[in-house]
């Protein structure tokens, strides 16, 4: 048997289990595919291959993110119950109203599409705040976390980790040099893009993904990452007007000259992906770093 026969084999037998079919998926990632399980829980099946430690780090991050949620106008996933079966992790979590604002933006146009594109910039705001008590900088919920008491020091470290997959070489001392370090860690989302985002009736309702690219680290990040996912070629969905929107809205909160090294420190995170070199996401890293 094929491995991606024997993975879709396990995945039944989870839906099975749980009373459902194929058909209830609501959504999928890289990491995970969701089922509705009714009209307020859903499943999330890890995809084969995830590590016990990613799917329970995951789960502890969200439980310490949970009592902070109510900072937030939106919601973030909340784990009910947990699982282990067929080789796949799995969780049952609440239900999450809205759509990905990817799949929005692809029938919205005009005052519509420029105010949801607002709202997505300004929710990015409040992510900070979804942590407290944290001495440390770095990853939060991944095996083998790379963290230091110095926010400068981890992002070198975590930036070599990365540009390491496919021996990229950067000077990345000049990217750190540029960035500044906060006075206290605060919640970074670095997968805040607009596939990760649901909204509702032109609000954002929830943001997901919460787990291996969640780190601790300087809040003034959250905008800049929003802004750089809503480059076309790593969003299909977005156009270069919502571009120069999210230009037009860094620039007017001061961002924008840390937002260049900040991205180039992004590009360099993300080149990781460069195991598969097929990736959009790592043309865009090579074009970040390359050519700005
Ligand atoms: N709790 C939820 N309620 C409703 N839909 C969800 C929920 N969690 C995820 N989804 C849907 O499933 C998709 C994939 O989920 P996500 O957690 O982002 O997986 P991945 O980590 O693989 O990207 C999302 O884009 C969203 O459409
Ligand atoms: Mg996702």
């Amino acid at each position: 048997m094929t491995d991606e026969a024997c993975a879709i084999s396990d995945l039944d037998n989870i839906l099975k289990r749980f009373g459902i079919g194929a058909s209830a998926l609501v959504g999928a990632g890289a990491e995970a595919q969701v089922f509705a399980l009714n009209d307020a829980s859903v499943l999330r099946v890890n995809r084969a291959g995830t590590l016990e430690a990613d799917a329970s780090s995951r789960i502890v991050l969200l439980n310490r993110l949970g009592s902070r949620s109510n900072r937030a106008s939106f919601d973030i996933p909340r784990v009910r119950d947990f699982g282990f079966e067929s080789g796949l992790y799995f969780t049952v979590e609440d239900r999450l109203s809205g759509i990905p604002v990817s799949d929005a933006l692809v029938r919205l146009a005009g005052t519509g599409r420029h105010r949801l594109v607002h709202e997505y910039l300004e929710a990015s705001l409040q992510l900070g705040e979804l942590l407290s008590g944290e001495t440390e900088y770095g990853e939060l919920a991944r095996d083998g976390a790379i963290r230091n008491s110095c926010f400068k020091t981890f992002l070198r470290v975590r930036a070599q980790e990365s540009l390491r997959v496919r021996g990229l070489r950067i000077d990345v001392d000049r990217i750190v040099d540029a960035i500044e370090e906060p006075d206290q860690p605060k919640l970074v989302h670095l997968g805040y893009c607009p596939s990760n985002v649901l909204c509702a009736d032109g609000r954002i309702t929830a943001v997901l993904d919460f787990g291996g690219t969640t780190i601790a680290g300087n809040s003034q990040f959250n905008p800049i990452i929003a802004a750089a996912f809503l480059n076309p070629s790593i969003t299909p969905a977005a156009g270069e007007k919502d571009q120069l929107q999210a230009r037009g809205w860094l620039r007017e909160r001061g961002l924008l000259e840390t937002g260049f090294m900040v991205q180039k420190w992004l590009a360099a995170y993300w080149s990781f992906c460069g195991e598969d070199e097929d990736l959009p996401l790592y043309h865009w890293c090579l074009d970040i770093l390359q050519t700005h």
